[in-house]
């Protein structure tokens, strides 16, 4: 079975999938993009997502490629062709094909690509052991809210992590306070029991999954504070968790070689795990 890709109104096999060279997103990455979970035939949040793409769209004044409503058929159907039950669904909208010219082109085109991915389940031990971080300075442009296809920092982040043998690097910025980790935000629980993650300004991206763990923290009852928090806070803290769509709610045990807490997930990091796992079960499947 061919993996089968999407671009701009062409269904294509993945091999073939390519874009012209004075595409902006190659050439200055001029463009925006999105990641969903595609968990059991679910494409969980979808609508938030295609929000937040209406959002970085909006924000750098670049048209959408097609309607909304056209856009979410493509989605559907570039899913049913690749038949995979659980895997990622990538779209990327950029400024279109143009001279290269840093200007916006005149009558220019937005171009669409998609790709699905599979993924194998989240892994038990990643839940059961925790992953390892370090910490890392943020070097990003100042409007982290649009989720722009300009990752270099992000990247350059991501490779110290492994480097290092962690799995995330979170960042910090210049007064100490973590933002968030290169591809996914940052959460503590403090020793009195209070969830904390940074509030949702222009120095983050507004997590899909961030929002949807807000809403279950509070059915859970978890005191819940949306304020920043420091590199130390982070040490001295009772559990500390990150989280995106591949990954959800995944426990982080050590932090810059600093052992959290006595090492294990904690009780409310694999509550809300839990909970989001659920969460993800009962969600329509798409059709
Ligand atoms: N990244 N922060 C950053 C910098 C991210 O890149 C991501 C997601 C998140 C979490 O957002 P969400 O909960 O909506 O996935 C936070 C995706 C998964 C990626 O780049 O692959």
């Amino acid at each position: 079975m061919p993996r089968i890709a999407y671009v701009n109104g062409a269904y294509v096999d993945h091999r073939d999938a390519v874009v012209h060279v004075e595409d902006r997103g190659y050439q200055f990455a001029d463009g925006v993009y999105e990641v969903i979970h595609l968990f059991r035939h679910r494409l969980i949040d979808e609508e938030p997502h295609l929000d937040r793409l209406d959002r970085s769209l909006r924000e750098l004044d670049m048209a959408w490629p097609m309607g909304r409503s056209a856009l979410r058929i493509a989605m559907r159907e570039v899913v049913r062709q690749n038949r995979y039950a659980t895997g990622l669904l990538y779209i990327q909208v950029t400024r279109g094909v143009a001279p290269r010219d840093h200007k916006f082109p005149r009558n220019g085109r937005s171009s669409v690509v998609m790709t699905v991915r599979p993924v194998p389940e989240y892994p038990d031990e990643m839940r059961d052991n925790g992953v390892d971080v370090i910490t890392i300075e943020d070097m990003r442009w100042t409007r982290r809210d649009i989720k722009s296809i300009s990752l270099l920092p992000n990247v350059l982040g991501k490779q110290a992590a492994a480097a290092a043998g962690a799995y995330e690097a979170w960042m910090y910025d210049t007064d100490g306070f973590i933002t968030e980790g290169t591809s996914s935000n940052a959460w503590i629980i403090t020793g009195d029991g209070t969830l904390l993650t940074r509030p949702a300004s222009h120095d983050i991206l507004r997590g899909i999954t961030r929002q949807e763990i807000i809403k279950l923290a509070e059915e859970l009852d978890i005191p819940f504070e949306e304020r920043k928090f420091t590199r130390e806070e982070t040490y001295a803290a009772r559990e500390a968790f990150l989280s995106n769509s591949s990954h959800f709610v995944t426990p982080v045990t050590k932090i810059d070689d600093r052992v959290i807490a006595n090492g294990e997930p904690g009780s409310l990091s694999t509550a809300l795990h839990a909970r989001y796992v659920e969460f993800m079960s009962d969600y329509p499947k798409f059709s």
